[in-house]
């Protein structure tokens, strides 16, 4: 079973950033996969590692987005990216630790999917369409 399923509520209106969701998305979907059928740690944490550096990789380039369009909230944004990334950190640390993942982790990565991307990913794509800038 998935995760999560794309639905049209994580569009934010920005295909780049769309594209990138879908991977992390995707990647959850594989760890969770993972966990459920119960496979050798070193099998999800090489799926956890990758989701770990695209995960940094996407927070710099939606950065770097909406540095480009001007973004008035990037700094908030920014500050909970910081945390997301705090929690993912202290969250891989107890995993590789204890060698097994649990369900509140995947709580965790269900919350920051559907709270963070429509709930503050999506700002900046409002954003663009308030400033009437051409997409
Ligand atoms: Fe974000
Ligand atoms: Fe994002």
């Amino acid at each position: 079973m998935a995760l999560m399923d794309w639905s049209d509520k994580l569009d934010v209106g920005v295909d780049n950033m769309n594209h990138q969701h879908k991977k992390i998305l995707s990647l959850m979907n594989n760890l969770y996969e993972a966990f459920e059928q119960n496979k050798e740690f070193d099998q999800f944490i090489s799926i956890l590692d990758e989701l770990k550096d695209f995960t940094i990789k996407h927070f710099a380039e939606e950065e770097a987005y909406m540095e480009s369009i001007n973004f008035e909230g990037i700094q908030v944004h920014k500050g909970i990216h910081q945390q997301l990334l705090e929690k993912f950190t202290s969250n891989y640390q107890t995993i590789t630790s204890e060698r097994k993942l649990t369900q509140e982790f995947f709580d965790f990565l269900k919350f920051w999917l559907s709270s963070h991307i429509q709930g503050i990913d999506i700002k900046y794509g409002k954003g663009l369409v308030n400033k009437n800038v051409a997409v």
